[in-house]
């Protein structure tokens, strides 16, 4: 029977034996609307090693992909890059069946991998007679006559998370970093349109690597000072970049400052019309202002494009109807996401219709604050139907707005 998956060649060492997720809408909360890919690489030289392996379900097309180059029982050694479960989950059961010699992971990795599969699980690697073993961060090592370094990069995205680096091919293999969630049969960068892999090397950033900015900064200098010729940047999501290496990690330098722009973001809901009325003449305020405006009404924008769409933003204007003495549900959803992103260096506001209680804008108001945006207004709240006064105060505050956004992106400059 002819092999369904095939590896693909990406070096003359180096092959990619992953999975493309087609069908995945859903990742923690983020809108994969393009599907992903679990990215694992085989290296083939005297010895033989695998780095990374895929989320469960798709074990069976690494191991085929992995069979059309070698038998998988011939793996040598495993390292294990990252212990999220989109990367380690199938890594018993390759353990049980390859029996390699080594599996390689960070310090906290192999903590990681401990408490994933736990010692009392039959196919867990720390007791299926196989080592677990800790590398040190700067460690290099020859497998079979190939260099290999490590560089423990914690946080980026989980503590246990690091980077290795082949130094005969210059392939860094970045695990989650650099990554996008986008399912393609293409596997390198100069195969796909560039708007393509900006839009989703920036959802990527915006809802996975955001709120660790600092660890993301730190982790570019450490690789950087390494002075490591870069032919390839190989991540575990998306194509591999190979067109140009120094363009991700400068997009990366640009998104980890998380300097404000001019670009002003309205997300909203609405019930009757009201909040949403109030929206637009905020937005057209704003744009009379100067500012670079993007409405976005809740029932046809997902939270995860929101967080994309502040990425290179630099004020957060929200508004919200009460419903039953509470900001609305969606409105509540949203901030909640972004709170746990974590976007620095924006200004903002809080503005809504409502009945008789009008807490919504004031609780937008309060979780703005919670979010340590700067909130340069008082919130406006309209009862009912804003009248032709109401909305030309919403237009004022959009045009205030803008002023204020201005001075902001002028200081931090
Ligand atoms: Fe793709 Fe943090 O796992």
């Amino acid at each position: 029977m002819s092999n369904p998956f095939e590896a693909v060649r990406v070096t003359d060492h180096v092959y990619w034996v992953g999975a493309i997720d087609w069908a995945i809408r859903d990742f923690h909360g983020y809108s994969t609307r393009r599907g992903t890919t679990y990215n694992a690489y085989l290296i083939l030289a005297d010895k033989i090693t695998l780095i990374d392996t895929v989320k469960e379900p798709f074990k069976d097309e690494m191991l085929a992909r992995i069979a059309s180059v070698v038998e998988p029982e011939k793996i040598d050694y495993v390292i294990s890059n990252h212990a999220e479960m989109d990367h380690s989950g199938c890594l018993p059961a390759v353990i049980d069946l390859v029996r390699p010699k080594k599996v390689f992971a960070s310090k906290m990795g192999v903590k990681a991998l401990g408490e994933h599969f736990h010692p009392s699980r039959a196919s867990g690697p720390d007791d299926s007679g196989h080592d677990v073993v800790a590398v040190a961060d700067g460690q290099k090592i020859d497998l079979g006559g190939m260099s290999f370094s490590f560089v423990e990069t914690r946080m980026c995205h989980w503590p246990d998370s690091m980077v290795t680096y082949l130094h005969e091919d210059q392939v860094l293999f970045s695990q989650d970093g650099f990554g996008m969630h986008l399912a393609t049969t293409e596997r390198f960068d100069d195969e796909i349109d560039d708007w393509l892999l900006a839009r989703e090397a920036a959802k990527y950033y915006a809802n996975i690597l955001l709120p660790l900015s600092g660890f993301i900064r730190k982790a570019l200098d450490k690789v950087s000072s390494l002075n490591l010729p870069l032919a390839m940047v190989a991540p575990d999501h998306g194509p591999i970049w190979r067109k140009d290496t120094a363009k991700i990690l400068g997009l990366y330098a640009r998104w980890a400052e998380q300097k404000p722009t001019n670009k002003a973001v309205v997300v909203y809901d609405t019930m009757w019309q009201s909040t949403a009325a109030m929206a637009r003449a905020i937005g057209d305020g704003l744009a009379a202002g100067g500012a670079s405006v993007r409405l976005l009404p809740l029932d046809g924008n997902h939270r995860s494009d929101v967080a994309t769409h502040l990425l290179d933003a630099g004020a957060l204007v929200v508004g919200s109807p009460t419903l039953n003495n509470c900001l609305f549900p969606t409105v509540a959803d949203c901030l909640t996401y972004l709170k746990g992103l974590r976007r620095k260096n924006l200004i903002g506001a809080a503005f809504g219709s409502h009945g008789w209680s009008g807490e919504g804008a004031r609780q937008v108001h309060a979780m703005l604050e919670e979010m340590d945006v700067a909130v340069a207004a008082e919130p406006l709240a309209v009862r009912y139907v804003p009248d032709a006064d109401a909305l030309a105060r919403c237009r004022r505050l959009g045009l205030d707005l803008a002023g204020k956004l201005r001075q902001h992106v002028a200081a931090s400059q």
